[in-house]
């Protein structure tokens, strides 16, 4: 086997959004040597040599191929053992369990997340460290500085690896165990959660179905709904990881997961839906006719884990746009709540450091102390043993929350394919305004606070700006930030939130519109963008 020295040059822009690096499929395949760069760069940036990294994605278009390149050029660059999921397929949250539970060096994750897949789809390549969560900022940093002094990648000249069959191959001083990709997650949720409890939900005559979107998550809902848990075939929907996601967009919310909402909105609607992301990381949950708010879930399994375990639960952390229904829940029951940016990276250190038991954001996202991603399957299954232990819908707890603590209505525009350098003259400028708005009046509103976030990392006292515009008003908030996952353009992102004491049953939609109406105003979004309405509102 001969190791090639491949010259190369720099790749402009190969910096990590939000969570990994995302592109078009036509640029990734289009850009000579653009994956061979970025795998280099991280290997370069961690001393790849002599380490132990677990490899895996969605399955999406280009996962294998890409996977190919990662084995050859770990190969190439001496690194000690690669664990890599059958036929190249791990979702996000079992990457996170299997580098935790192997005590590896970190992991490699193909996958865009919520994004399509297939050839017009985008492609994306995250890099977890040794907790199991998202590389810091520090890392993604010496990353990019990286790939922006490389010169040449290595890579081993050899046929195709096997990554089908369980084994393990050596292949110079590089070890390549192909492990099955399910099991070490399925016994990690199994030792979290009360099997027996839910099975006897299921066999009680209580119906759900789980829509796996034609992504990650499907074998691992089979085993875990059909098989472990005794729910009927037929269950799980959408169970295949196809390439394209079968034209499907994979991101669980009310817009995209359209089968499942009609399903749930239907005559003889199931107990229980639930649906997951491409990669496996983010939920959407709803019971007959009703829908959980995101940041509604966290409140509600931050209630029910103190129940469960009082002294378990230290604190809990949601991103800055989440919706402050978890901090009532937490300051009623005595816990400190972090808010953090957007992204599961910045909830690592307060979990390393025993800071805080749950994480969430709005964006469908929700986790715990037991690993260091998301975890999308999880939060279902902390929803079905709620659900087993008290008998009541899915609605009665929400509400229930609701009236123990008042209602956090939240909604979100997003503004998709702006343009890039427009967006970011509108957050500039926008960011100059913020503290003119201090004092001022808007109808029944005044603006108690505005500013742009800024995070101080409570664990290594690190300082990340510019993580959002935030106004703070009477009884509500107004947001804007633009997003750092899409490869489009820019996402110009709109959320609002207001609160209601009482008024708890309301539709979102009536009572938001003022406070849309104001916001949209505030952030001069049609002055900028043109547009009017969104492209997509959750
Ligand atoms: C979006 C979500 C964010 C989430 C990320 C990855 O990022 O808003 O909460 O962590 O996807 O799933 P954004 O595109 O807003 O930067
Ligand atoms: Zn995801």
């Amino acid at each position: 086997m001969q190791i090639q020295h491949i010259a190369t040059q720099p790749i402009a822009n190969q910096q990590m959004g939000t969570s990994g690096l995302r592109r078009k499929v036509s640029e990734v395949t289009s850009t000579p040597h653009f994956m061979e760069n970025f795998i280099q760069a991280i290997f370069n940036a961690v001393d790849a040599k002599g380490k132990t990294f677990v490899v895996g994605g969605d399955g999406r278009y280009l996962n294998k191929p890409v996977l190919q390149l990662i084995l050859k050029m770990a190969i190439a660059n001496g690194v000690k053992k690669l664990i890599v999921g059958q036929d190249g397929l791990f979702s996000t949250p079992a990457v996170s369990c299997v580098i935790r539970k192997y005590k590896t060096d970190g992991g490699f994750i193909l996958s865009a997340s919520h994004n399509p897949g297939g050839p017009k789809g985008d492609f994306g390549l995250k890099f977890d460290v040794e907790n199991g969560g998202p590389c810091p900022q520090e890392v993604s940093q010496r990353i990019y500085e990286h790939t922006q002094s490389l010169t040449e990648y290595v890579i081993a000249d050899m046929p195709d690896i096997d990554v089908h069959t369980q084994q393990t191959q050596k292949f110079g001083d590089t070890e390549i165990a192909v492990i099955d990709s399910i099991d070490d997650y399925v016994e990690l949720m199994k030792a979290l959660f009360d099997f027996e409890q839910i099975r006897a939900l299921l066999a009680s005559g209580f119906r759900m179905v789980y829509d796996a979107m034609n992504a990650s998550t499907g074998p691992y809902a089979l085993r875990i709904f059909e098989q472990e848990l005794g729910a009927p075939k037929g269950t799980v929907h959408h169970a295949i990881p196809l390439e394209d996601f079968g034209g499907l967009h994979p991101d669980p919310n009310l817009t995209y997961a359209r089968d499942l909402v009609e399903i749930m909105n239907g005559d003889k609607a199931p107990d229980f839906g639930a649906a997951s992301d491409g990669d496996g990381d983010r939920n959407m949950i709803l019971g007959p006719h009703f829908f959980v708010n995101p940041s509604d879930s966290l409140a509600v399994l931050l209630h029910y884990a103190v129940q469960r375990n009082p002294k378990g639960v230290v604190g809990v952390a949601r991103s800055m746009p989440t919706s402050m229904a978890v901090d009532r829940a937490a300051k009623d029951l005595g816990l400190p709540v972090y808010e953090t940016p957007t992204g599961w990276k910045f909830f690592g250190h307060l979990l390393d450091a025993g800071k805080i038991t749950l994480c969430g954001e709005e964006s469908f996202g929700t986790g715990s102390c037991h690993l260091r991603e998301k975890d999308g399957l999880w939060a279902i299954l902390f929803w079905l043993s709620i659900l087993a232990q008290t008998r009541q819908s899915v609605q009665a707890i929400v509400e229930e929350l609701w009236h123990n603590y008042g209602r956090s209505y939240q909604m979100r525009y997003d503004f998709d394919g702006v343009d890039k350098q427009v967006a970011d003259n509108m957050i500039k400028a926008l960011r100059e305004k913020m503290p003119s708005l201090v004092g001022q009046t808007f109808g029944r509103w005044h603006v108690k606070k505005a500013d742009d976030f800024a995070y101080t990392d409570p664990v290594t006292g690190e300082v990340t700006e510019h993580q959002g515009l935030r106004v703070v008003l009477n009884g509500g908030r107004l947001l804007c930030r633009l997003s750092g996952t899409g490869t489009q353009g820019a996402t110009v992102r709109v959320y609002v939130e207001g609160f209601e004491a009482e008024q708890v049953h309301q539709e979102p939609a009536d009572v938001l519109a003022p406070y849309m109406e104001l916001a949209l105003s505030v952030f001069e979004v049609e002055k900028w963008t043109g547009r009017t309405q969104p492209s997509v509102i959750t």
